[in-house]
């Protein structure tokens, strides 16, 4: 294809994209007006890229029409004009040959076939106004954790080895959440702060520098992988962190440490890579002193499949050990807490409730900065006030919060100035039906409790989706423990509410607790 072909397709490219912005944060509206984005694909990605092409559709309403063909197929039209295509997606034939697709401007690997390393690379060639979008998408954060979970084995990792691989996960998928992780075990560890930590599966370090930096411990990065000592220790060296940080070899089945050694033991995203679950946790239960605790889990959302684990088959695991102080703890990933018989009281306090919903934003959805709904019903207590400091604290959001009287209005603002937090906090009167706020004015909304269940559900769903601008997401919703069966509703018909708004992209998210998602558009992360 010629160059100027090209710069004419971009320029056709971008005054789509300015049509596309205007409709996909509607996606009734796009579903009717913007035709499909065609997509010629190598048959080897065939699963799971129909899955991410499902996924762009429901968050945009844009639909995709997927076309599987030979890679020899494929890359004899590539060059050639291919009017019925918008994006082709195509692989190598071995590590050592090119694909015609990676010349393309603006190809781009977004994900690489386990264990063979070869990349799929994805370039725009038509004119389709979702097309770039598709395209990032498929490598972005959410094309990430498809690919990571199909059984054909993708990752979208890069790197010489596995210890640098991961490293480009730490950095360019989770890095944001690190400092959320170490927060939480700090408060999990009830007010332990000195002494020795352990951090088993340490890898290149991310989670060490972030516990060190709030804390006065010496920290054990404990990796079974050597390749992970370099970067753990280029990483600790570069924060100033190397006299009270430093790397050990080993396995977490075998920990080379003495009885009763470490105040706490910690470890993020590893548990599910050790061949012997229950040996590690005795293992530990051994190095931690009476009065220490442990926490170890993750998340795992950007795991294989094959690492991931139920929460079932954990507390079987944990069960199967006898250990009498260790217990699963199923909040934001799945959990093992060994709190020592000497350990603080605080410790044994349930972590989690409403301050935790923060967390649930910046790592599902990375959500940083930008404007945010927050829904209250009639009063604000306790749990409000947990809510939005943990949003306060963990983001640079700016709240506006509506109450259904002016007494919690009231109420609000008395102890937002007692906490000195005016600068960034606004308290409206107005409810979930009827948001007294214009449309597209929030990067997120939020609503912990059962506002929705209680309203004309469908309005309120259209309500929020409204007041969402592109790109923002919204939950609501709660565990609803204490609620007497009567008023509670079944998912089904949450969902079946959800189908009356027409909005493809709600989903009802029954993962601790019943939530309703709303998302309009997708945001796009480099
Ligand atoms: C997904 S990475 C997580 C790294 C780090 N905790 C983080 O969150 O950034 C898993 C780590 O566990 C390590 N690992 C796997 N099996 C292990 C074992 N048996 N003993 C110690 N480390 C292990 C791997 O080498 C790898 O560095």
């Amino acid at each position: 294809m010629k160059i100027q072909e090209l710069l004419a397709r971009s320029r056709d490219v971008a005054v789509a994209a300015v049509v596309w912005t205007l409709v996909a944060g509607v996606p009734e509206l796009a579903a009717k007006e913007v035709p499909a984005c065609r997509v010629v694909a190598d048959q080897r990605v065939e699963e799971p890229l129909g899955t991410i092409a499902k996924e762009y559709t429901r968050l945009t309403g844009i639909a995709v029409k997927l076309q599987f063909k030979s890679s020899d197929k494929i890359g004899a039209s590539v060059g050639k004009e291919t009017p019925a295509t918008d994006v082709v997606v195509c692989m190598p034939e071995d590590l050592d040959t090119e694909t015609p697709v990676s010349a393309l401007p603006g190809a781009k690997a977004v994900a690489w076939k386990h264990p063979s390393r070869l990349p799929v690379w994805v370039a725009v060639v038509g004119k389709h106004p979702g097309a770039a979008k598709f395209a990032a998408f498929s490598g972005g954060p959410e094309g990430h954790r498809i690919w990571a979970n199909a059984k054909a084995g993708f990752t979208m990792v890069t790197g010489k080895n596995a210890a640098e691989a991961f490293d480009w996960v730490a950095q360019n998928r989770v890095g944001h959440t690190y400092p959320l992780t170490a927060m939480r075990m700090m408060r999990e560890l009830g007010g332990i702060r000195s002494g020795t930590c352990i951090d088993i599966g340490c890898g290149p370090g991310m989670l060490a520098a972030e516990l060190a930096q709030r804390s006065e411990f010496k920290i054990i990065g404990l990796d079974i992988d050597p390749d992970q000592k370099p970067l753990f220790e280029k990483r600790i060296k570069e924060a100033g962190l190397d006299e009270r940080v430093s790397f050990v070899l080993g396995d977490a089945q075998e920990l080379p440490f003495p009885d009763n050694s470490a105040d706490a033991i910690v470890s993020r995203g590893t548990l599910t890579f050790i061949p012997d679950i229950g040996k590690c946790l005795k293992e530990v239960d051994r190095v931690l002193k009476p009065g220490g605790v442990a926490f170890l889990g993750g998340r795992y959302l950007y795991t294989s499949a094959e690492h991931k684990i139920t929460t079932e088959s954990l507390r079987k695991i944990v069960a199967d050990t006898k250990l009498p102080n260790a217990r699963v703890v199923d909040s934001r990933g799945q959990w093992v807490k060994i709190v020592g018989p000497e350990a603080p009281a605080a410790a044994r306090k349930p972590s989690g409730g409403p301050g935790m919903l923060a967390h649930r934003f910046v790592a599902d959805y990375g959500v940083e900065s930008g404007e945010c709904l927050m829904i209250f019903g009639g009063g604000h207590g306790d749990g409000q006030q947990a809510m939005m400091e943990g949003f306060l604290d963990m983001t640079d959001v700016k709240i506006t919060a509506i109450y259904t009287k002016p007494e919690g209005v009231a109420q609000a603002e008395a102890r937002i100035r007692e906490a000195k937090l005016g600068e960034r906090v606004t308290c409206k009167v107005g409810g979930i039906e009827a948001i007294p706020c214009d449309d597209g004015a929030f990067d997120l909304v939020v609503g912990a409790g059962p506002m929705l269940i209680f309203a004309d559900r469908p309005k309120a769903m259209k309500e929020i989706f409204r007041v969402l601008r592109d790109g923002g997401v919204s939950l609501v919703g709660g565990r609803f423990l204490g609620m007497p069966e009567f008023r509670k509703v079944k998912s089904e018909t949450l969902r079946q509410d959800a189908a009356k708004t027409g909005i493809p992209s709600i989903r009802i998210i029954d993962d601790m607790g019943q939530w309703v998602e709303i998302r309009k558009g997708v945001r796009i992360s480099p």
